[in-house]
């Protein structure tokens, strides 16, 4: 799509309309929603073991039950298709697939998916899967989880087994999701499951999570998948003044970290040089082999951008590094004087439009969507109603900042919310509510909230008002 063309399509009416064809959709993840942890063969994933260690997780509370999706699916579908949506992304539990976490197929796990599946295209909509949103097998883990070059073999095996059984008829495949928040939430700063705290080990295993993903990419195209994706958590970092040198640098820094370690193997081939000597500095380098950076650069037909919030750095000398950002040493995260949802994350859709455009630049040839958007605010339940105006707030500038980034010439091909219903929000347990679809975890009662509403319309006119 040409920008010209696009620029036409977009100024062509008064309303906001996105282009023909703009893929809209919401998201969710296995742990977050399936519940029936023991069911058909199930064994436990790291959240199961990290949600019942004692003060790691909100309230002890675990994906146990969850939303009972595994159970309730096809009441999950009917809200999908009452909202309009044309894609629904969600994720492969690993544990249901392949119990021993390498070994032979649970074909009733997969039985689940295949229903699923069968589900969203009885009502219209496309399923997009996700292989690996964060429940490894704990069997896996007490192996060396992510550290272990193994497992990123394995995610391949599992890429061939669920492609055997639902290619045919899912066309939209990610191999994984965040490998940020696995790496570094997972192995340095721990507030992830496994919880190790462990700078080498999280560079070794971001790096076998991106070889995951270049085998697991090649798996799924053998396999005849149609459209091959990676889905990462991406930040617009800003220096806090861009005058000064010294901020700037911070602010690559943070991006290295947070961006071009991801994207610069899966899209352009290699490592960039200042990443590479963080994994030399953590003693983790010798897990990169001759020949690893070409399986990770895989080609993939689209590229996923989860957003959330942008970050504010500046250089501080004497700062500590962030335990999340391992080397970051005399770089300061610095508070925004924007809105805050209920995650104290800061509100600024300008983010999104930068990124994206940032995003069209450094890589123009990967089509872009964005994967997950969206926010938890303390929702109210009044009778029949959450009124959930901050929700739609946040939802509306971010679209209206994604449609810039289409007119500026940014390949967007379309947004899924996060989430379509209310879950787990992992170490915030139940206590975060990022739904379109409010859930009372005790009848699990499913109640739309207005934003579901809002969100139906802009779908159905596929624009803003
Ligand atoms: C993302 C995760 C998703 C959800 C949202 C709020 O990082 O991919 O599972 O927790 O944040």
């Amino acid at each position: 799509m040409t920008i010209t063309s696009t620029q036409e399509q977009l100024t062509g009416t008064d309303e906001l309309r996105f282009p023909a064809g703009f893929r809209w959709g919401a998201a969710t993840a296995s742990y977050q929603i399936e519940g029936a942890a023991t069911e058909d063969g199930r064994t436990p994933s790291i959240w199961d073991v990290f949600s019942r260690t004692p003060g790691k997780v909100f309230e002890g509370h675990s994906g146990d039950v969850a939303c009972e999706h595994y159970h309730r699916y096809r009441e999950d579908v009917a809200l999908m298709a009452q909202l309009g949506l044309g894609v629904y992304r969600f994720s492969l539990a690993w544990p249901r697939i392949k119990p021993d976490g390498s070994g032979p197929v649970n074909q009733r796990g997969l039985d689940f998916y295949d229903r699923l599946v069968d589900e969203l295209l009885g009502h219209g909509i496309d399923p997009m899967i996700t292989l690996y949103h964060w429940d490894l097998p704990q069997v896996l883990e007490e192996r060396g989880g992510w550290t272990n070059r193994d497992t990123a073999h394995y995610l391949a095996d599992l890429a061939t087994a669920a492609v055997a059984r639902l290619g045919d008829r899912v066309a939209t495949w990610t191999t994984l999701n965040e490998p940020w928040c696995s790496g570094f939430l997972g192995y340095a700063s721990g507030v992830h499951a496994p919880g190790r705290q462990e700078p080498k080990a999280a560079f070794e295993a971001v790096h076998h999570l991106m070889l995951g993903h270049g085998l697991a990419a090649r798996a799924l195209r053998a396999g005849g998948a149609r459209e091959v994706s990676l889905t990462l958590n991406l930040t617009d970092v800003r220096p806090a003044n861009p005058a000064d040198p010294h901020d700037l640098a911070a602010a690559r820094h943070i991006d290295g970290l947070q961006n071009r370690l991801f994207l610069d193997p899966a899209l352009r081939g290699h490592y960039p040089p200042d990443m590479l000597a963080l994994f030399e500095r953590f003693g983790a380098a010798g897990v990169i082999r001759p020949g690893d950076e070409a399986v990770i650069a895989a080609p993939i037909d689209l590229l996923g951008v989860n957003y959330y919030q942008p970050a504010l750095v500046r250089a501080r000398v004497g700062t500590p590094s962030s335990a999340a950002h391992p080397g970051s040493e005399g770089i300061e995260f610095v508070d925004q004087a924007v809105p805050v949802t209920a995650m104290d994350w800061p509100v600024d859709p300008t983010g999104l439009s930068d990124l994206l455009l940032r995003l069209a630049a450094d890589y123009p040839e990967t089509p872009l969507m964005v994967t997950e958007n969206g926010a938890a605010y303390d929702d109210v339940v009044e009778g029949d109603r959450v009124a959930d105006a901050d929700r739609i707030g946040y939802l509306d500038g971010h679209l209206r900042a994604a449609h810039a980034a289409i007119a500026g010439g940014a390949d967007l091909r379309g947004y899924l919310a996060w989430s379509l219903l209310d879950n787990y929000e992992w170490g915030y347990g139940y206590g975060k509510r990022f739904g379109l679809v409010h859930v009372d975890y005790d009848t699990q009662r499913r109640l739309p909230k207005d934003s579901a509403r809002w969100y139906a319309e802009v779908i159905g006119r596929n624009g803003l008002a």
